[in-house]
């Protein structure tokens, strides 16, 4: 019982740990909302569902994480949101709309987590899939799963996943099709956002797609990019060009 509490306190500890009174009430409830969506049978469908592509490919991809119990620099945490996965829907509808030949782009996922986009985008026939993912144990399981899903027959090449915050992730040459789903609030989302505005800049192909879009503020605020699709959760930005 001891031990119990001590594990349970320690995690709150982390929880809460550099964060302001307003944010502890915030993520209290939160938390709290987030316990009660879990019973029910609606939660369970969400549950098969999520789990589907696991069912299929033998991989590991499904639940949520929270950050505050990965081995992440705690100052990029606070910056960041857990894990939970795509399940791809979004990802097909913008390139649906997009118009491009996904085998021109290499395909970026920030904030990676178990790389569950990342190997649909290889399926979807990107040339090729990256996944930048800061916390080492997700970073882990999704290099387990890109070898699960190519030897399953999932893609004809492995996507790469990468180790890595994504405010400091410097994207190969070429067309690049970004892809972020609420990874991080706006400070790091800027930083993403900098260096493809700099790729643009020099005359690139840049598409982003930005799913459960909460931080809208960090594309619209400054000018630089425009709307080029919007549905359902999900809003595609093309660089403004001179
Ligand atoms: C909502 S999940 C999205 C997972 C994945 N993109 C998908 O769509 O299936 C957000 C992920 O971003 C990661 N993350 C948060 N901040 C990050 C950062 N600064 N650099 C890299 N990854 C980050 C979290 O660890 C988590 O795995």
């Amino acid at each position: 019982m001891a031990k119990l509490y001590s594990f349970l306190s320690d995690g709150l500890v982390r929880r809460f740990e550099g964060r302001s009174p307003r944010e502890i009430v915030g993520l209290t409830f939160k938390t709290i909302r987030h316990a009660a969506r879990r019973v029910g049978p609606a939660a369970a469908r969400e549950r098969r569902a999520d789990q589907a592509f696991d069912r299929q490919w033998g991989t590991d991809t499904s639940g949520t994480v929270n950050l505050s119990a990965l081995n992440v620099a705690r100052d990029r945490a606070l910056l960041g949101f857990g894990y939970q996965a795509s399940n791809g829907v979004a990802l097909q509808q913008a390139l649906g709309l997009a118009g491009v030949n996904p085998a021109d782009f290499t395909f970026i996922d920030y904030g990676s987590g178990k790389g569950r986009v990342v190997m649909i985008a290889t399926a979807l026939g990107f040339a090729r899939a990256i996944g930048v993912e800061f916390a080492p144990e997700l970073h882990r399981v999704a290099l387990a799963n890109a070898d699960r899903f190519l030897a399953a027959g999932g893609a004809a090449q492995r996507c790469d996943m990468v180790l890595g915050d994504a405010g400091s992730y410097v994207p190969p040459p070429g067309p690049l099709f970004a892809y972020i789903y609420n990874s991080f609030g706006p400070q790091i989302l800027r930083e993403v956002l900098h260096r493809l505005e700099q790729r643009a800049a020099a005359g690139e192909t840049v598409i982003v797609v930005y799913v459960n879009p909460k931080h809208r503020e960090a594309f619209e605020d400054n000018g630089r990019w425009r709307i080029e699709a919007e549905e359902g959760d999900w809003v595609m930005y093309r660089p403004v060009t001179a």
